[in-house]
């Protein structure tokens, strides 16, 4: 499946807006306000694309945050197809496209969101010990080194403490 990235323009704000119905994307994502889409396409702190495929549309969309050389990865698959597998594929393509600008990537991961952290993991993405201020899996992936994360068969969960279980 060839993905292409297009940068998010205002006119996309209501079909986005619109995968806010649904209760898993809403709890995971903040929503775009007036104010995100100021941020997101008037500042070079902030950049957010639509990720499409041909027979499908807009497949995803996906910001990135820029402090320096390192960027804040947010990923969300459209929620009609969520969970066929396409948030590996989107995150690959986006990593190999625009994603490349970045000498590194790193996302804040809830504990309990187990496909995201597959998503990441399959990428590269290395999980750093310990949670954020805000309670979250830190993961990120340098451009110039594969960290093969590569056993993420083997992550079952957040351990009782809430720390992330050790990826050997
Ligand atoms: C997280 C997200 C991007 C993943 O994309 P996706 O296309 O739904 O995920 P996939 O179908 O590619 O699944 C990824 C992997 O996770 C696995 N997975 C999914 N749920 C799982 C679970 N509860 N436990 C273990 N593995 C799970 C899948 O089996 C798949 O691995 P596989 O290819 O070996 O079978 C997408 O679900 C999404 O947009 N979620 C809402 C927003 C969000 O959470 N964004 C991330 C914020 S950090």
């Amino acid at each position: 499946m060839h993905i292409a990235f297009r940068v998010f323009h205002k006119d996309d704000l209501a079909l986005y807006r619109s995968w806010f119905d649904d209760a898993e994307l809403a709890r995971r994502i903040s929503y775009p306000t007036d104010a995100w889409l100021t941020y997101v396409t008037s500042t070079e702190a902030s950049c957010c694309w639509f990720a499409e495929a041909s027979a499908k549309g807009v497949i995803a969309a996906l910001q990135v945050d820029r402090e320096g050389e390192r960027g804040y990865l947010d990923i969300a698959i459209r929620p009609d197809l969520r969970g066929q597998r396409l948030g590996i594929a989107v995150l690959s393509a986006f990593i190999a496209g625009p994603g490349n600008q970045y000498q590194v990537l790193e996302g804040a991961i809830e504990p309990d969101n187990a496909a995201s952290l597959v998503c990441v993991c399959r990428c590269d993405f290395r999980i750093l010990p310990g949670l954020n201020d805000d309670g979250l899996i830190r993961v990120e992936r340098n451009r110039d080194a594969s960290s093969g994360c590569d056993s993420v068969e083997a992550w079952s969960g957040p351990q009782e403490d809430g720390q992330p279980s050790p990826i050997d």
